[in-house]
Order: C-alpha cells, then sequence, then structure tokens
C-alpha cells in the first residue's frame, strides 16, 4: 500500500477530497495525526447534515472496509445512549456548538459509574477506545450542534446501555442520510 509521507502527514487537510484521500492511502496509526490536521469551513458540511425532533442523526460521509466519516447533526437537548464502540477507535470533533462528554466505568457488579465529564466546543477534538470505558454524549448548546466522528475500523456494532433494563444489548447501527462518496 501507498504510504503517506511524513510532509503530507502533517500537512493542513482543507478540504474533505484530501482528507478521505490521506486516510484512504495510510494506515490506522497515522489517523490521529491525519484527523488533527483537518480544517474545514463549517459550509462543506452543509451537504451532508439532516435533522430529526426525535433524535440526533447518524449522516454517513464515506464507509469503507478500513473507516467510517459520519457527521452527527444534534438538535437541542438530544443526546446519545451510554455505549462502547465495538472495539474500534473512535475520534471526534465538534463542527459547530457544545458536546459534553460522560465517560463510565463498570465496577466488579457491573454497576455503570461516571469517571471523567468534559465539554467539548467548536473545533475541540477527542479520543475514545474501549478499554477507556464506556461513554455518552450530549448536545449542550441552546441551539443545533454538528460533531464529525472518524471511526476506524467502522462500527457495524455496539454495546447500547438500556435504561429500562439496566442492562447493556448489542445493537446494529445505522445511518439517516448516506452520501454518494459511500464506496471511497
Ligand atoms: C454514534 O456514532 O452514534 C455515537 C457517537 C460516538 O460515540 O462517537
Amino acid at each position: 500500500m501507498h504510504q503517506i509521507s511524513e510532509e503530507q502527514k502533517s500537512k493542513t487537510l482543507h478540504t474533505l477530497d484530501e482528507f478521505i484521500t490521506a486516510l484512504s492511502e495510510s494506515d490506522q496509526f497515522q489517523y490521529n495525526t491525519i484527523f488533527r490536521s483537518l480544517k474545514l469551513p463549517i459550509s462543506v458540511f452543509e451537504n451532508y447534515c439532516s435533522w430529526s425532533d426525535k433524535a440526533y442523526t447518524r449522516n454517513c460521509i464515506v464507509e469503507n472496509d478500513k473507516f467510517e466519516l459520519i457527521l452527527l447533526c444534534w438538535s437541542v437537548g438530544q443526546k446519545t445512549p451510554i455505549h462502547n464502540h465495538g472495539g474500534e477507535e473512535c475520534w471526534v470533533k465538534v463542527i459547530e456548538g457544545d458536546i459534553k462528554e460522560l465517560i463510565y466505568k463498570t465496577d466488579d457488579l457491573g454497576k455503570l459509574s461516571v469517571v471523567k465529564s468534559s465539554i467539548s466546543t467548536t473545533n475541540d477534538i477527542s479520543y475514545m477506545i474501549d478499554f477507556m470505558g464506556y461513554h455518552s454524549l450530549e448536545n449542550l448548546s441552546n441551539k443545533r450542534s454538528m460533531s464529525l466522528h472518524l471511526y476506524a475500523k467502522p462500527i457495524r456494532n455496539c454495546d447500547v446501555f438500556d435504561e429500562d433494563s439496566g442492562k447493556f444489548v448489542n445493537k446494529k447501527m445505522a445511518y439517516h442520510t448516506c452520501s454518494e462518496l459511500l464506496a471511497v
């Protein structure tokens, strides 16, 4: 496989095409640097966003065997359930707004407790992987928010906490919209 050079890796990526090409041509250990090199105007995401009063939406920009790039669109007060990432790596960049993250761990009896709480604002980046625990994300803004999520590899299924039963349930992930870049 063609490896991107050190020079290219540290280069600021100004378009979605450059970003997707860099990811496609690199190994997963380089994704952290590539994700942090991204500087896109918010207008880029106008083609990908969708909104729902029922729940935050998952809008797929690209999905292939190596990675999945999703735009999450959050109306006021919307949040994820507590979940893990099916063993995959997850990078999140806030495109616009304020997103609150709670990280949870389970004790020996499986009881969940919050071990970290943080708020990310526009352009902040966070990282998550299953050994760090479970997490939930919530739109803290009093207006719509958007966040860009890179998963490597794509997350097909993950464990989601069911508040009614108090147990984790393995769920298949779904998209609200998919772009025509899907097969890139
Ligand atoms: C999701 O992908 O639906 C949840 C957001 C995340 O954990 O990054």
